[in-house]
């Protein structure tokens, strides 16, 4: 379970609220798995996720354009790569191959928590230096 603390926070209430939805996501399957029910749950808050981390990184995105973020390329690559790694999983789900919601839902978290504490943070210190 990801337990959510401030050194998570980037510095915008907006979006430190979409990140806490993200993580109650990835908890609501951590919990699932843990009760033996990880296979049902991956399947149905999955595509959820990627729909609302869609919504999410458009949102960061464009925060990062209007606080000049020197760095959004890349940053937009990270993004459209976890998407696309995203769907290819939620693909293989949905059309009944076999998947480990255990492996699934440690990916999810680990690449939450690395996303959010190092390259997130990037664009908040860069605009706690910039106000
Ligand atoms: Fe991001
Ligand atoms: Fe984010």
């Amino acid at each position: 379970m990801i337990q959510w603390s401030e050194k998570m926070s980037v510095g915008n209430l907006i979006i430190d609220q979409q990140h806490k939805t993200l993580v109650d996501l990835v908890n609501k399957m951590y919990d699932a798995v843990s009760k033996g029910k990880g296979d049902e749950a991956v399947k149905e808050v999955l595509p959820e996720l990627v729909n609302y981390t869609k919504t999410h990184f458009d949102y960061e995105e464009n925060f990062m354009k209007q606080t000049s973020y020197p760095n959004l390329a890349q940053h937009h690559k990270l993004h459209q790569d976890l998407i696309r790694h995203a769907y290819d999983i939620n693909d293989n789900i949905q059309t009944g191959q076999f998947f480990s919601s255990v492996t699934v839902t440690g990916f999810l978290k680990d690449w939450l928590m690395n996303h959010i504490l190092k390259e997130d943070m990037k664009y908040s210190i860069h605009n706690a230096a910039s106000v």
